[in-house]
């Protein structure tokens, strides 16, 4: 891999996007590598990935733009659906992914980040999706995800404007969950990925999906989808050996 780098600290994993000069832009090759990593990291049996960019100045600063300028509108159809298919690799693992936005954060860098469980920001972090100052819209899901996190209104300010926003003001409209040092931001990272890491894998993958795809649909198709995952957890060994060491302790 030559855009990303890939570390891992137990069953955390690291994935740093690599191209500092460019502000971590995403090109086709860095989307390949991205692909790829998530498709391995899965077949690991991975706990938990932080995703980050290298340097301290930016996570992502968008798609490659001048890669895109390139591009007739077939070829950015199949960059769209590229980028789409990142942003549900993430959305789909079945573990938990964590976005520590240590800087820019804009176009399909916001996008990634918005596929993401948990997005951390570092106090100087600036968000946006400035497609349309580039005569395009946002094209890695950025419309519909953006939407579903902190509604129309606030998703058609940020995206009918283009305008970035602080990390302060992401966590006022609950864009992001928790705003940190930048000296910290990696730490607090995995802190909150080892603590999920200890807990059922299958729990933790099962109540990701129900709330994904909850997401999607009315109150008693996910009341009905719960019920049956709650379930299929029941079923687990893992279930049988956690309750059987919470009664032994507590009788
Ligand atoms: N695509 C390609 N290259 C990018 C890029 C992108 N999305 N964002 C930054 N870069 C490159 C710059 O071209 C520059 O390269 P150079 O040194 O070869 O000229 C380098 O990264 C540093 O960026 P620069 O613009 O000089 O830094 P800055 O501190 O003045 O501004 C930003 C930072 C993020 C405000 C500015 O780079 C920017 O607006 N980037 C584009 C953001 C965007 O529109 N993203 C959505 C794309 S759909």
């Amino acid at each position: 891999m030559v855009e990303i780098n890939f570390q891992k600290q137990d069953q955390v994993g690291i994935l740093t996007i690599n191209r500092p000069k460019s502000l971590n832009a995403l090109n086709k090759r860095t989307l390949n590598e991205l692909l790829a990593c998530l498709v391995q990291a899965s077949n690991e049996k991975l706990r938990a990935l932080i995703l980050i960019g290298e340097g301290e100045k930016a996570f992502i600063a968008g798609a490659d733009i001048k890669e895109m300028q390139q591009m007739g509108p077939l070829e950015m159809q199949e960059f769209c659906e590229l980028g789409q298919n990142v942003t549900l690799a993430l959305e789909r693992a079945p573990f938990l992914t964590i976005a520590a936005i240590n800087g820019y954060a804009l176009g399909g860098g916001l996008e990634m980040a918005l596929a993401c469980d948990f997005i951390y920001a570092n106090e100087n972090a600036k968000m946006g999706l400035p497609e349309v100052t580039l005569g395009i819209i946002p094209g890695f899901g950025g419309t519909q995800r953006l939407l579903r996190a902190v509604g129309t209104r606030h998703a058609k300010e940020l995206i009918m404007t283009g305008k970035m926003i602080t990390a302060q003001r992401a966590l006022e409209i609950g864009l992001v969950n928790k705003i940190c040092k930048p000296e910290t931001l990696l730490n607090d990272c995995l802190a909150i990925a080892q603590t999920v890491a200890k807990n059922s894998y299958l729990a933790v993958s099962q109540a990701k999906k129900a709330i994904n795809n909850g997401v999607e649909m009315g109150l008693l198709e996910g009341l009905e989808l719960e019920k049956n995952m709650c379930t299929l957890c029941f079923a687990s060994p893992e279930r049988e050996e956690k309750m059987k060491v919470f009664v032994n302790k507590n009788s």
